[in-house]
């Protein structure tokens, strides 16, 4: 029997099926392991399962000992795993790809109507309790029929949120550091432009990168500076991809219409100049958020565990 150690509380029956096979220690909490618990909690793992609040460095890989193979992570993207202190040790890596796309896309789409029919500004209203009216000009929003939606990052989530902005009337462009495919391309009557292009044209700017050296701050001071005033920004990839000063910055100028964000740059911590702006709807990161989903989820990082500890390739490994 294995070690496998879950760090938080996880949906379904993952780890009733983790303990089918393996001694389990079950950590039945959503917050990070403190520092101070991980020697007890992590010696002697072989399988460690992890969710987006654990850093995954050295120390902790350190903290799990010698007989570690595997880090399943719950999430699609990895920036909170040291994935060279993986690969020293000898230690694999998995994530979860593709059981996310569709919650994801849903949610990004989502912010895309919630800023440009100011949506959050309409609810804030109603729940004050204020008198309101029909009017002619109350809250007028602007129509995505029509618009261009710009993908930053056409995987399998930008390209999936592309088919529901086409599905909303608007047309598609594709800007990414590889060539998305082309039977997507043709489906969406899609253009692939530089990114500068991108941003120039797009009513609707819509973050899918990963996080990574090349894509912090990839939406900078220069790239915003390039979007229309009437354009609004949506990241429901990862925070620190877009300079949150700078979008403070482009918003208080009245160089960005608004934006939609489900990331932030420095999480839980909310920018304090986004907080009070009633042109920012802002989520707590839950674009994966849904029981089915996050169930999906939680099974395919037990897939990748039961896989490596049998000794067989797992199913969605991080190369
Ligand atoms: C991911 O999977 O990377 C999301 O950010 C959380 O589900």
């Amino acid at each position: 029997m294995a070690g496998v150690v879950v760090t938080s509380r996880l949906p379904g029956t993952a780890v009733e099926r983790l303990r089918a096979e393996h001694e389990v220690r079950y950590r039945d909490e959503d917050s990070p392991v403190p520092p101070a618990d991980r020697p007890v909690l992590l010696a002697g793992a072989e399988a460690v399962v992890v969710t987006l609040g654990h850093r995954v460095d050295a120390a902790f890989l350190d903290a799990c000992g010698p007989d570690l193979k595997v880090v399943a992570n719950v999430a699609v993207g990895y920036d909170n795993i040291d994935l060279d202190a993986c690969r020293e040790r000898g230690v694999l890596v998995t994530n979860t790809p593709g059981v996310l796309t569709d919650a994801t896309a849903d949610l990004a789409f989502s912010l895309v109507l919630m800023v440009t029919r100011r949506l959050g500004e309409a609810e804030r209203e109603v729940r004050a309790g204020g008198p309101w009216t029909f009017g002619m000009f109350h809250l007028l929003g602007t129509s995505v029929q029509g618009k261009a939606i710009g993908i930053v990052g056409p995987g399998s989530i930008g390209l999936a949120t592309a088919r529901r902005a086409k599905a909303f009337g608007m047309s598609v462009l594709l800007a990414g550091r590889s060539a998305p495919d082309p039977a997507a391309v043709a489906e969406l009557g899609a253009e692939v432009v530089p990114l500068e292009e991108l941003l120039e044209r797009a009513d609707v700017v819509s973050v899918h990168v990963p996080l990574g050296p090349t894509t912090r701050h990839l939406l900078d001071a220069g790239a915003l500076a390039r979007m229309k005033p009437t354009a609004v920004l949506v990241n429901t990839a990862r925070g620190p991809v877009v300079d949150e000063d700078a979008l403070v910055a482009a918003l208080e100028a009245g160089r960005l219409a608004g934006a939609g964000l489900d990331v932030h740059e420095h999480e839980p911590r909310v920018h304090p100049g986004l907080l009070a702006r009633e042109d920012v709807v802002l989520l707590p990161h839950i674009g994966s958020a849904t029981v089915e989903t996050r169930t999906a989820m939680a099974d395919l990082a037990a897939d990748n565990v039961l896989a490596v500890l049998a000794g067989r390739e797992p199913p969605t490994p991080v190369r």
